[in-house]
């Protein structure tokens, strides 16, 4: 009897630990097996793939990595894992935030992975920064205006990040990536009315997931 129920204890520890690991979405080897990027890790693997590519030199993020990597499987934490492609690769990441306290959070995440001289940054609107921006852009993720479950804030979101887009896409080029988080949400997420305009711009959905991915018509991937 004891024995019985010991055995049934065991299989469902072994279930329960078993299904923990099927979910568990890791960027190893590039990232820690430790942190678990869940429903953005395979867009962010095909990001850090065709980052390589394209031989991508400079990254902009809208929405800093307010929780640094303890928030890799709520908010991404793309700041540290495009950082450091960054660092890697001899680029640069230019993230922008409007809170003063995601930004202090992020900063000192970036600190502590050696990240400072790749990665900077800045406190400010993310349109009014990306307005100012003169350089050519290789890789834009959009991440900002956080979404919910109220209908304005829902536009508001989706307004804005429309807003980022055009401010920048002047200095966005044929091989630029497009990456937009939130995605999958109610009436639309995030990139809800940037992925219209940009689909009628010359622009197409390479992959479509909680996360956007997107590049111009003629941009060929080719990687064998
Ligand atoms: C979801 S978090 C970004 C997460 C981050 N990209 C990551 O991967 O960890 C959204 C951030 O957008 C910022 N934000 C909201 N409105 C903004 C605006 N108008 N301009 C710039 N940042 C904004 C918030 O302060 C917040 O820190």
């Amino acid at each position: 009897m004891i024995n019985g129920i010991i055995a049934i204890l065991l299989v469902g520890l072994f279930g329960f630990f078993l299904g923990k690991f099927i979910k568990h979405k890791s960027l190893y080897p590039f990232m820690h097996f430790k942190y678990d990027f869940r429903k953005r890790r395979d867009t962010f693997k095909q990001c850090l793939e065709l980052l390589d590519y394209t031989n991508a030199k400079t990254i902009i993020e809208t929405g800093t990595s307010r929780e640094g990597l303890r928030g890799a499987k709520s908010n991404g934490a793309a700041t540290i894992v495009f950082g450091k492609w960054a660092k890697m690769n001899g680029a640069k990441l230019y993230s922008v935030d409007i809170s003063e306290e995601s930004v202090n959070n992020s900063q000192a995440e970036v600190d502590r992975q050696h990240l400072h001289d790749v990665v900077s940054v800045f406190q400010s609107d993310s349109v009014a920064f990306l307005v100012d921006f003169d350089q050519q852009v290789d890789f834009l993720y959009l991440d900002s205006y956080d979404y919910s479950d109220d209908v304005e804030v829902q536009k508001k979101s989706q307004e804005h990040h429309l807003a980022e887009f055009k401010a920048i896409e002047d200095q966005l080029h044929e091989n630029s990536l497009v990456l937009i988080d939130d995605c999958d949400l109610p009436n639309g997420g995030k990139g809800k009315l940037a992925i219209a305009y940009m689909l009628q711009n010359g622009w197409r959905i390479v992959t479509e997931a909680y996360q956007v991915l997107l590049v111009r018509d003629d941009f060929v991937i080719d990687k064998a």
